[in-house]
């Protein structure tokens, strides 16, 4: 049985919502868990499918986990498996966060590749390159990546791209590698602010945390820690961009608006009212129709991949013409073709695309292909005439908790529908 959502158009979306922990964070901190023996508590952890599937690839190395409403517990043993590679972790990407924390502590790991967001070419080779450069040696044999060593010793490392997972993954093994690594053109995304914290409070000893330059004075061992998640700056971007395309009055709490300040001013230039309450979260209202803005992807603190397709959609409602330039994932614009559908008069070329502007779009059945994308479709058709039939809503379920409930709550009108799907 599939589920897909109907989406009545011509909400206007008022009232205040409550962002939870990062979806991109959490994961990673499940895994760094991996690091000390013992209990492990994360809190402010998001209710979305993605949180058991990696309590699954956990346990499969023999962790404990258990999860209880916003909260994880992970029991570590001291002896852990170093193959993991259960049919949880082809589900998710952040499973290929559990390579760096078992090459520190069993100098060895079978780590199955991971699935995730069908998003572009998503490879590893960074990943491998940086545990090579600390001593490891690492191949992929028959759908895993494979790596061993003697010992890990401190490195200084170089990254070609500011890579999140890379830098989490070097970051977890050299935090208990002998002597001092230097990782360059390091991530600088919060969520690796997020896990250097909890890291530290776990007896790791790093520095440079949200710079281009992290570095890691490895320690024998870590302990455990209680760690809470910090908030999850894509889902609040989501709702400033659902604010901003409904005309509506929204006020979003449990998130940092530090992380969307570049986000906030391109909604401020589509005309948005912004106001922003430090450290916890911002109001934004969207007197009239949105004017067009360009956006162009790039590591934080540039405008987000993930929120490409909220760019795109914004702009298919808004007054004029917008160029959208995605330089992280190419595959990102297959989202276009699904707004194509909904009358959006959009076109791409390479890794830009161009969006006129209409009135309204109109509604068709669409498909998500991944979470961002999914969520996207979902605002696009409070926008549009009639009802729009959002299909493939699994991605959407693994990374917004309660999307429909809080939607409904704020004004809209979706509902939740279990059939089978019929596509021409
Ligand atoms: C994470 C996020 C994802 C987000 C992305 C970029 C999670 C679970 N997912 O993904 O939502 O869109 O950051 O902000 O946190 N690359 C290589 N070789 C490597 C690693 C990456 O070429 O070894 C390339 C990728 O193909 C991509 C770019 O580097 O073009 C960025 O990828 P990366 O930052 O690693 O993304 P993820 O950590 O997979």
């Amino acid at each position: 049985m599939s589920e897909h959502f109907d989406v009545h158009g011509g909400a206007r979306l008022v009232g205040e919502v409550e962002v939870v922990g990062a979806k991109n964070s959490v994961l990673k901190l499940m895994a760094a868990a991996l690091l000390a023996e013992g209990t492990t508590t994360i809190t402010n952890c998001p209710q979305i499918l993605d949180v058991p599937l990696m309590a699954d690839v956990l346990r499969s190395v023999g962790c404990e986990v258990k999860l209880d409403g916003d909260t994880a517990h992970i029991t570590t043993p001291s002896e852990l498996s170093h193959r993991a590679d259960s049919p949880a972790m082809g589900k998710l990407r952040a499973s290929v966060c559990v390579l760096g924390p078992l090459v520190g502590r069993l100098k060895k790991a079978v780590v199955a590749l991971p699935g995730g967001d069908a998003i572009g070419s998503r490879p590893l080779d960074m990943h491998q390159n940086g545990l090579r450069k600390l001593g490891a040696t690492s191949t992929i044999e028959h759908g895993c990546v494979v790596a061993e060593a003697d010992g890990l010793h401190g490195a200084q490392i170089w990254l070609d791209f500011p890579s999140v997972g890379a830098t989490e993954n070097i970051l977890m093994a050299a935090v208990l590698a002998e002597g001092t690594t230097v990782i360059d053109n390091a991530a600088r995304e919060p969520e690796i602010v997020d896990i250097c914290t909890m890291l530290t409070e776990m007896g790791a000893k790093i520095e440079g945390a949200g710079t281009s330059t992290l570095t890691v004075q490895g320690v024998e061992s870590l302990h455990p820690t209680e760690h809470r998640v910090i908030g999850d700056r894509i889902v609040g971007a989501t709702w400033a961009f659902a604010a901003a395309m409904t005309r509506g009055d929204l006020t979003v709490t449990g998130v940092n608006p530090h992380h969307l300040e570049l986000v906030l001013e391109k909604l401020r230039l589509a005309g948005a009212d912004v106001t922003t309450f430090d450290g916890k979260g911002f109001r934004i209202v969207q007197p009239e129709r949105p004017r067009s803005v360009d956006f162009v992807t790039l590591p934080y603190p540039g405008f987000a991949t993930d929120l490409q397709p909220f760019a795109v959609a914004l702009s298919s409602v808004s007054e004029g013409t917008s160029m959208i330039t995605e330089n992280v994932y190419e595959a990102r614009f297959r989202f276009i073709e699904e707004m194509v559908r909904l009358g959006a008069d959009a076109r791409t070329d390479g890794h830009h695309a161009v969006v006129r502007g209409v009135e309204k779009l109109s509604s068709a059945p669409v498909w998500a292909s991944d979470i961002r994308a999914g969520a996207g479709l979902v605002l696009a058709g409070l926008c549009a005439d009639g009802v729009t039939e959002v299909w493939d809503v699994f991605h959407i379920d693994r990374g917004y908790p309660h999307f429909v409930e809080n939607l409904n709550r704020l004004g809209a009108r979706i509902e939740r529908v279990a059939t089978e799907p019929e596509r021409a």
